[in-house]
């Protein structure tokens, strides 16, 4: 019997949840659920026997997957795949795959949620700033990334972006600068919103000598992954300039402090809320459940990371 294990320490909302095992149902699998857990040790018993994981942000390492004794595919629901033991993975032969686009839409309206909350100085009723006629920076030009930029020039902003994977053809088609470097991006721009994935070469890559030369009144919105902020480093300017402010829905490591010493300037959400929206959840989930059934089947692999 083919088993499909949903493992969500942050659940899918009932609907999504319903709706994704009705599709593996239907394909004539047994569908597994495993939400809001507390241990690991809950998610090493329920991989053993299941021949399908559809995760999101969970944390799939090797010990995990040599737990599994039947897996032959992990679908990350969401895009950064991260929290996935990748290696671990392709020397069993397992398929990793991600649902690509499918909750950038819900990430990307969280950034202005972040953006306007602050300059609005959380609905004080001090007085605050607008977006229109300020320039944003969109570090890396994805599925997210495009939909930033839409957004922004809908607020009437002046829309700049960095991505040296994605050529300035395909983003200046959105009418956005395309800029050649990091430096210059961070240089010009007022708001950076982040979407680059963790990797080895991104961690703590947004370091001093980006985050300095940020204009007056600088915001660094990061919906993307902690790690790509040298956190040493965000202090440093928080403590060096008044006039910066970090909006993260990752909140990082040195948190407490952060909140503490620069109340006014620092905004984490209480859980990694970017993706979380009804929407956001059925694309995902559906894509995850869809894609397993195509390779279970008929062995389609699009989308697979570890080809
Ligand atoms: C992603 O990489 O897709 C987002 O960070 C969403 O993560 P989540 O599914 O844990 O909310």
């Amino acid at each position: 019997m083919t088993k499909v294990l949903i493992a969500t320490e942050k659940p899918f909302s009932k609907e999504t949840v319903s709706n994704i095992s009705s599709c593996i149902e239907k394909a004539g699998f047994t569908s597994v659920l495993l939400e809001s857990y507390t241990s690991k040790a809950q998610l090493i018993q329920a991989v053993s026997d299941v021949s399908a994981i559809i995760v999101r942000s969970d944390v799939i390492d090797k010990e995990v997957i040599e737990a599994a004794q039947n897996l032959k595919i992990i679908v990350r629901a969401g895009a950064g795949y991260d929290n996935i033991d990748i290696a671990a993975a392709s020397n069993k032969g397992i398929v990793v795959m991600n649902t690509p686009g499918q909750n950038a839409n819900a990430v990307a309206e969280l950034v202005f949620g972040l953006m306007i909350y602050h300059i609005r100085t959380a609905f004080s009723g001090k007085t605050g700033s607008e977006l229109k006629g300020k320039n944003i920076g969109i570090h890396a030009f994805g599925s997210i990334g495009k939909i930033v930029a839409k957004i922004a020039q809908g607020f009437g902003m002046n829309v700049y972006a960095f991505d040296p994977y994605v050529s300035h053809d395909i983003i200046e088609a959105e009418g956005v600068v395309s800029l050649g470097t990091a430096q210059e991006l961070y240089t010009n721009c007022q708001f950076i919103s982040l979407h680059i994935p963790a990797t080895e070469k991104t961690k703590e890559s947004i370091n001093y000598s980006l985050l300095s030369k940020m204009p007056k009144n600088a915001v660094l919105i990061n919906t993307a992954r902690k790690e790509v902020v040298h956190e040493n480093d965000l202090q440093r300017v928080l403590e060096e300039r008044s006039d910066f402010s970090y909006l993260s829905d990752i909140a990082p490591g040195n948190q407490n402090i952060l909140k503490e010493k620069y109340a006014d300037r620092v905004l984490f959400t209480a859980k990694k809320s970017g993706a979380q929206t009804a929407e956001a959840n059925s694309n995902a989930g559906i894509a995850a459940a869809k894609q397993i059934i195509a390779f279970i089947t008929k062995g389609v692999t699009t989308y697979q990371i570890n080809k």
